[in-house]
């Protein structure tokens, strides 16, 4: 039998939590990948890590990243600590011979996301970016109803993704509204992932233009924080220098225009991600809260019977839901990462490219940052000239 791949995480809050019930998964699930062994957890918190190494199923725990690149009884590092982590852990990473999986954005900037890119290449290891929203089964359908041509000529693509939990003004100032910690605000966050489903669904993007502003500039520092909810410490206050919305306009370079909205302040939408496509012989809707579906107006049907038909992405034929449940038994938000990683270790085993990779995440710091340039120049800016 094969030897395990051995994984050694970085960070167990959110992200961590997510990546571990993927691994957890993969073996029950997806009998056919490559096996793994949870052998390390990282955090720098001894008791916090030592606690999630039990609750997370992991064998091991360190408090420092260095000891766990410095293991010889690991193969892979992944990375789900806040963003300003990223570039260093990586490198070492690499260089140490093991593989990379790091959480978008993949860096605080594109040059630091471009020495990632250049020292997974060099090593010869594989580096995925975590865009787990590509492994919905309905995001994969529209992709191949896109790419076979179903929708003709793209005209348009139009995403937008909403949240609404840091509209209080009381709501502290987490490491998410840190620009030395995540880099960007909105745009990085969560616009990030809009910017990689539309290269991924219709190409690659050419040109920007972009608005944003930062509505609250000042909030209270965090006492405690977990996922998205955090408690404020009311004595100390912190101020926020990143965009609390990003707005922008775009031109892809096969032609086709699209428009990218992310904000933290549309009252009433939790993780409201979602894109309308048009082309020439039909359009494509998706909305992140209901991920199971992809609504599909097909041109070509009778005028008489003509409208968006929803189409229930849980068929055995749809990419990765032969592994789950019965049709119609949807799937949920934490299976996009079983997918994700299934793709990956299959990569690793086989040593083949990964998809996205950090190919693709430079892509998209190259494209956040061509946004920022023309918030700041108010102007159109060419991705290319970056
Ligand atoms: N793919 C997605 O949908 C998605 C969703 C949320 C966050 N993210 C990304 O994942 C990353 C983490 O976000 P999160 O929400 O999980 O954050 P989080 O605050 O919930 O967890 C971060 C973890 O990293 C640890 N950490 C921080 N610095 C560290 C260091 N130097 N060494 C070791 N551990 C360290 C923290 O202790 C914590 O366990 C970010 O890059 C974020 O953009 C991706």
């Amino acid at each position: 039998m094969q030897q395990p791949i051995r994984f050694g995480l970085v960070g167990y809050k959110f992200m961590g939590k997510a990546h571990s019930n993927a691994l957890a998964r993969l073996p029950m699930f997806f009998p056919e990948s490559p096996s793994v062994s949870r052998q390390a957890i990282c955090g720098r918190d001894a008791a916090g890590v030592r606690s999630a190494a039990g609750q997370l199923g992991w064998q091991s725990y360190e408090t420092d990243w260095r000891r766990l690149v410095d293991r010889d009884d690991i193969d892979v590092i992944d990375i789900t600590a806040p963003s300003n982590a990223h570039h260093e852990i990586a490198i070492a990473a690499a260089r140490a011979g093991k593989h990379v999986f790091c959480e978008k954005p993949l860096a605080l900037t594109l040059d630091d996301a471009r020495g990632m890119a250049d020292a997974v290449r060099k090593a010869g290891v594989t580096g995925q970016i975590g865009f787990n929203y590509r492994f919905a089964p309905a995001i994969q359908m529209a992709h191949q109803l896109i790419a076979s041509g179903r929708l003709g000529t793209i005209y348009h693509f139009r995403g937008q993704y909403l949240q609404d939990f840091i509209v209080d003004p009381q709501f502290p100032r987490v490491w998410r509204l840190d620009r030395s910690v995540c880099g960007s605000g909105a745009l990085g966050d969560i616009g990030a992932h809009l910017i990689d489903l539309a290269r991924y669904l219709v190409g690659d993007i050419r040109e920007v233009s972009g608005m944003s502003r930062t509505f609250i500039r000042e909030r209270p520092l965090p006492s405690a924080m977990t996922g998205l909810s955090a408690s404020a410490d009311e004595t100390r206050r912190g101020v926020v220098d990143v965009d609390d919305a990003t707005s922008f306009v775009f031109g892809f370079t096969g032609g086709a225009m699209g428009t990218i909205e992310a904000t933290r302040f549309a009252q009433g939408n939790k993780n409201g991600m979602s894109f309308e496509i048009n082309g020439s012989k039909g359009s494509l809707r998706f909305h992140f809260e209901r991920m199971n579906e992809l609504e599909w107006y097909d041109a070509a049907d009778p005028q008489t019977e003509s409208g968006f038909r929803v189409i229930q992405c849980t068929e055995a034929a749809h990419p990765y839901m032969s592994a789950w449940w019965p049709v119609g038994h949807v799937i949920g938000y934490e299976h996009t990462f079983v997918h994700e990683m299934a793709d990956f270790v299959r990569a690793v085993s086989a040593g083949q490219p990964a998809s996205p990779d950090f190919a693709d995440g430079v892509a998209v710091s190259q494209i956040m940052e061509a946004v920022e340039l023309s918030i700041d120049r108010r102007a159109w800016v060419e991705v290319a000239s970056l």
